[in-house]
């Protein structure tokens, strides 16, 4: 059975965890399923970016599935972890942009999978936590990194050490989401934002996530270094001199990708 239900909408694609009985935790099959698509839009140029949500209301991802994780050894544990870091680490490396659409709880691994997402909108409704200190682990998707990146060391110790719950409102005032959409606009703010982003040319959006993504956490020098050499891939793109021939004709340019 697909594990993803996955929906195009021009530039734009659109994944919901197809797991609403067990709360779309993150099963090995989920999982292995999501790398294939990651893979899929990360080697072809159709996708420019794609929306990540889970089905339901009640939640958008209840972290590892704990029913199958009751039932593994020591060793598939591992396996699991090296392939969740290994898919998280794909979705953040590739040129596609992913729009995580936090359409209720996410705990535990639900967190990390939208911290591995380059942009979070949730809904007014929506939760989140690290959980895992409770469970007598820690997290083991990147949360501990990816969350002081994100919101500062002194804040993800706050949340990651009492392992507590936040609202989306606390979650927008801690930066831990971009936005909180209106109710019952969820997946269509998230789509509207994924769609803004797909217009723009591809190698340009591609080359300044990376600078971000890639200068973050080394000396200004190095990473003015970084945005430099993303800069030099633009100036040689066929869409560079199409934005400056849709200016000048004041009208809206048609990128390419090239
Ligand atoms: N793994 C596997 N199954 C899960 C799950 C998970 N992480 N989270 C929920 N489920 C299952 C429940 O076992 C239940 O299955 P059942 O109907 O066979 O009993 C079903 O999803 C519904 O869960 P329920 O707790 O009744 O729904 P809820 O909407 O009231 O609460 C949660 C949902 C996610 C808040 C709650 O289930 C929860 O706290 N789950 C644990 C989340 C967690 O600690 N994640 C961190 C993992 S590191």
């Amino acid at each position: 059975m697909a594990e993803f239900k996955v929906e195009r909408q021009g530039e734009v694609e659109i994944w919901t965890i197809d797991g609403e009985s067990r709360r779309n935790a993150i099963s090995r099959a989920m999982l292995g399923e999501l790398e294939a698509l990651v893979e899929r839009v990360s080697m072809g140029r159709h996708v420019r970016s794609v929306v990540l949500t889970g089905a339901g209301e009640k939640a958008f991802c209840a972290g590892a599935d704990l029913k199958e994780r009751s039932t593994m050894t020591e060793e598939e544990v591992r396996a699991f972890l090296e392939s969740l870091r290994r898919t998280f680490r794909a979705l953040e490396r590739s040129d596609c942009v992913f729009v995580a659409a936090i359409n209720g709880v996410a705990f535990g691994g639900g967190t990390e999978l939208a911290l591995s997402c380059d942009l979070r909108v949730a809904a007014p409704h929506a939760e989140l936590g690290l959980t895992e200190v409770k469970l007598g682990i820690i997290p083991g998707g990147g949360g501990t990194q990816r969350l002081c990146r994100l919101v500062g060391a002194g804040r993800a110790k706050d949340l990651i050490l009492s392992g507590r719950r936040v609202s989306a409102a606390e979650a927008l005032a801690l930066g831990l989401v971009e936005r909180v959409a209106p109710e019952g606009r969820l997946l269509q703010s998230a789509i509207e934002l994924a769609e803004a982003i797909a217009q723009n040319a591809p190698l340009a959006v591609a080359a300044a996530k990376h600078a971000i993504d890639e200068g973050l956490g080394l000396p200004l020098d190095q990473a003015l270094e970084i945005e430099q050499q993303s800069y030099q891939l633009t100036l040689k793109t066929e869409d560079r001199l199409e934005g400056l021939r849709a200016f000048h004709e004041k009208r809206p340019p048609r990128f390419v990708g090239r």
